[in-house]
């Protein structure tokens, strides 16, 4: 095994870890829940602020890109992170707005398949989502929401998924990567296996954007949704993003406003409703202009670190990396790894569960390693491949065997408070 310093000095997106403000005296494990702040994400957020003070409204049309395209421009950018073209994209309103946004524009409660399949390992807001969307037309999600279970409580079986296609219904929604074990999903061949069994198919992409590469595009899926606060830094409450597939461009959007109108039109300020052709449909109402501008900078270094494809082979290299050790130092500590192992199915976090985790992580935080739990039972490790090193990684185990050796984590309450 190679040492840390050693892996360090061979990263080649070592450099980038300058670009970020990471708390200080902390080694911070949690971009998977938020990313911190980039020296580039700030200045274009003070760039914008600066043209709203110097240009007013103005600024719409004369900044430095115009505000009234920016969320075009950032699609653009978002766009080859999940493998679609530009008009398929639209970033806008939360993870779950957009989950519902999707669900309105595309499931038809008329046709004669009604039920939609999630799983119960799903993030909740999803599952509320969809339960909300099913009451509003009508159904009952008692009988048609179907959840997928979990043989081990962690991960989905690809069998089980494909078992759930079954005749009655007409859509999907699973995570690309599952936000407690990191999961990664085969989308590829899932998506597949749901046409073929004439099933739409949507992802929530929130763990996997800016960390899995993605090709939504040649996959086929139908839609897709994420936030850009996790791995790709765009700061708390960031605006998110959708995919629509370009086969189910030209709909009318379940859930219209102005900014879904053509462009050219939208200043008519007339009905009807007439949609923009591609997934700008989608848009609701005026972009989010302070939480979009971050969004820039994040998506700049990451062009510059190589894309996703870059940031990829070292997240897998640092995940590779904490298990090993994990294995190694904390043996008959009472850990075990969660997450799977294989680099094809497992995303951007490691997964240690512990009969204490809560604890632990309590202590390991104010041991200065930032990790996040998960309930019941796991500690959340996400090395991100542009600000975290090997030894970073090192530095995390090394803590954990000391706090179980010496029980320190016994200091801390056993029971999480409900409000956190
Ligand atoms: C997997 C997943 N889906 C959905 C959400 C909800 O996101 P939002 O609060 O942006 O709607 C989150 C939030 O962390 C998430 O992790």
């Amino acid at each position: 095994m190679r040492s840390p310093a050693e892996l360090d000095q061979a990263d080649p997106l070592a450099r980038f870890r300058a670009e970020f403000f990471l708390p200080a005296g902390q080694i911070y494990l949690d971009g998977n829940s938020l990313g911190p702040l980039s020296r580039r994400a700030e200045a274009h957020l003070q760039r914008v602020l600066g043209e709203w003070r110097t240009l007013g409204i103005g600024g719409w049309t004369d900044a430095a890109p115009p505000w009234i395209t920016l969320s075009e421009a950032v699609a653009a950018q978002v766009a080859p992170l999940v493998g679609a073209t530009p008009d398929e994209i639209a970033v806008t309103g939360s993870t779950t707005a957009n989950l519902h946004q999707l669900l309105a524009t595309l499931f038809d409660p008329a046709g004669p398949r009604k039920v939609v399949i999630a799983d119960e390992l799903n993030f909740s807001s999803d599952l509320h989502a969809l339960h909300s969307h099913l009451h509003q037309r009508g159904l009952d999600p008692a009988r048609h929401l179907r959840l997928i279970r979990s043989r081990d409580g962690r991960t989905l079986h690809p069998d089980d998924i494909v078992a759930a296609f079954t005749p009655d219904v007409q859509l999907a929604v699973l995570p690309a990567v599952q936000f407690v074990s990191g999961q990664l999903l085969d989308v590829a061949i899932l998506t597949r296996e749901a046409h073929a069994r004439g099933v739409i198919i949507g992802w929530d992409c929130s763990h996997s954007i800016g960390a899995v590469p993605h090709t939504l595009g040649r996959d086929g899926a139908d839609f897709a949704f994420w936030c850009h606060y996790k791995y790709l830094n765009a700061g708390p409450g960031a605006v998110g993003g959708l995919y629509l597939n370009r086969r189910h461009l030209g709909r009318a959007p379940g859930l219209a406003g102005w900014w879904g109108v053509r462009p050219d039109r939208r200043f008519a300020l007339a009905a009807p409703h007439e949609p923009a052709p591609d997934a700008s449909a989608l848009y609701v109402g005026t972009p989010h202009l302070l939480s979009l501008a971050p969004l820039l900078g994040s998506l700049e270094i990451i062009a510059e670190a190589g894309g996703v494809p870059a940031l990829r082979a070292k997240s897998l290299a640092l995940t590779s990396f904490l298990m090993e050790l994990a294995d190694r130092e904390l043996a008959g500590l009472g850990f075990t790894i969660a997450n799977p192992r294989a680099g094809h199915e497992r995303g951007g976090h490691v997964a240690l569960a512990h009969p204490e985790a809560w604890r632990i992580c309590q202590a390991l935080k104010a041991a200065g390693v930032v990790p996040d739990f998960r309930r019941p039972d796991i500690i959340r490790l996400a090395p991100a491949p542009l600000f975290n090193t090997f030894a970073d990684c090192a530095a995390a185990i090394a803590r954990l065997q000391v706090i179980v050796r010496t029980a320190a984590h016994e200091k801390f309450p056993a029971q999480r408070a409900l409000v956190t």
